[in-house]
């Protein structure tokens, strides 16, 4: 986790620096108002950026080393002083200062502490506009990857037990109605198959998240001869943007990320609300281990699903991140505004509640135990096999319509006689139709059924095993 509170705020005592002025003091004939100051900082956020704002750093000062801005000497002192403060960050021992208002002005003033004038001359063909678009890409860069990690962790628990629980039978629904029999694996392999679109959903918004908008400086470029490409070659962006007005001002690549997070995490909702039902004393089909449950207070013997209903509950404030920072963008000129320091927040918060979400769920789903008597009694009850009944009609060349309406006085009768079709006797059955024969038992079974939907895609155990297989050849 990252450590954004470890560091204490300094609202009181002036560091050395501030006592001077503030960075972008020259033009000002008053100070900050205190409440502003505060109001407009946002180190208290935006300091968890520090590693990505040094390495930014660095580059940078490396390309004007190159480009003969900075001596090779004035470069390393850079280097070895940004290096030292991060060890400090790191060892919780920088105060953060609201006066010095964000993560840039912190770094760099405690650099210029520490190295004295060449500290100053590390902004030289940039802005924090540039800065700030660059540290929040190369932060979510990292960010999707590990998401992307936790995600195949969950993939993989989902086809164990897939391949566990291959021909474990229960009712599938349709508008929560039992509708035919369906096998576990199958129904684990559906939450994979929509797992596999979000990763790649992922990946491809990683495309556009790793382009470099340092050298846009504050919007319209710069007059030195900065070498852009080789300073997106040193951060290992894929290129740097061709618009120093877009660089600076866009989001849509937060926006984009926020958008996979929500379908993912929709996806986790749609899981979440699953196991809920499925662990209630109505279904009873699953057990959920212990150490992924809590208790009541005052009800002895509940056993809640907090996490997935913790994580059903998730999925609102990624909605609301996304819509923060849509209507963020609404509506901005170009180019950098200070509407886009609240980019931040709602951000870090969507990446905090997908990987926490994500975790959850890989941790607990190879542990889902079935309750296979409970899960076959219940595709028992609903005439689940009644389709089956029918295209066994339809085997007899009957036309689909007229044995719809066979089977349909079948269950009619079934429900008067509280029997399912399967324990009806063939004598029964042929009231129905006299085309029914003995055979009709080997498709009004639930093993007989699943087993019939053999094809790509199909339920049979056969090809939950098929695609288990080619899943983890080809993940
Ligand atoms: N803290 C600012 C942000 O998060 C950094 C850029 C500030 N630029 C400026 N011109 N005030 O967006």
């Amino acid at each position: 986790m990252p450590n954004r509170n470890k560091n204490l705020i300094n609202t009181q005592k002036p560091a050395k620096t501030e006592e001077k002025a503030k960075l972008w003091g020259g033009r000002f004939s008053e100070s900050t108002d205190a409440f502003v100051e505060a109001f407009t900082a946002s180190i208290q956020f935006d300091q968890r950026l520090y590693k990505h704002d040094i390495a930014g750093s660095k580059a940078h000062a490396q390309m004007l080393n190159k480009v003969g801005i900075l001596t090779s000497e004035e470069m390393q002192d850079i280097h070895q002083g940004l290096d030292e403060i991060q060890t400090d960050i790191e060892a919780g021992k920088i105060e953060w200062s609201i006066a010095l208002e964000d993560i840039h002005m912190n770094i760099e003033a405690r650099l210029t502490d520490k190295i004295g004038i060449t500290g100053k001359k590390l902004h030289t063909g940039r802005s924090r506009n540039d800065q700030i678009a660059t540290d929040i890409r190369l932060w979510l860069r990292e960010q999707i990857d590990t998401i992307s990690l936790e995600l195949n962790r969950l993939q993989s628990g989902l086809l164990e037990v897939a391949e566990r629980e291959f021909d474990t039978i229960l009712p599938g629904f349709t508008h929560l109605q039992v509708a035919q029999p369906i096998t576990f694996g199958h129904h684990m392999l559906a939450w994979y198959e929509m797992l596999v679109r979000d990763f790649e959903r992922l990946q491809d918004c990683q495309k556009r998240v790793n382009i470099m908008p340092l050298g846009s400086a504050a919007l319209a470029g710069t007059p030195y001869p900065i070498d852009r490409d080789y300073t997106a070659e040193l951060l290992g962006f894929d290129r740097p943007c061709n618009n120093s007005l877009d660089g600076v001002s866009d989001r849509d690549f937060a926006i984009e990320f926020i958008s996979a997070a929500s379908l993912l995490m929709m996806h986790l909702s749609r899981f979440s609300e699953e196991l809920v039902l499925w662990t209630s004393a109505q279904f009873n089909f699953i057990e959920l281990p212990d150490r992924f449950c809590t208790g009541s207070s005052i009800m002895p013997q509940k056993k809640n699903p907090d996490v997935p209903e913790l994580i059903r509950g998730k999925t609102g404030r990624v909605y609301g991140d996304l819509f923060a920072l849509l209507t963020l963008m609404k509506s901005q000129p170009l180019a950098y505004n200070k509407d886009n320091q609240e980019d931040k927040e709602p951000l870090f918060d969507t990446v905090d509640t997908l990987l926490g979400s994500l975790r959850a769920f890989a941790d607990m789903m190879p542990h889902v135990q079935t309750n296979k008597d409970k899960m076959r009694a219940a595709a028992m009850q609903g005439f689940s096999t009644a389709t089956d009944l029918a295209d066994y009609l339809v085997g007899k060349d009957m036309p689909f319509r007229d044995a719809h309406e066979v089977v349909g006085s079948a269950v009619a009768y079934g429900v008067k006689t509280k029997k399912d079709l399967s324990e009806m006797t063939l004598e029964e059955l042929q009231q129905f139709s006299s085309v029914i024969d003995q055979d009709v038992f080997e498709v009004l079974t639930l093993e007989g059924s699943v087993a019939a939907r053999d094809h790509l895609g199909g339920t049979a155990p056969k090809q939950v095993l098929a695609r288990v297989k080619a899943a983890k050849e080809n993940p």
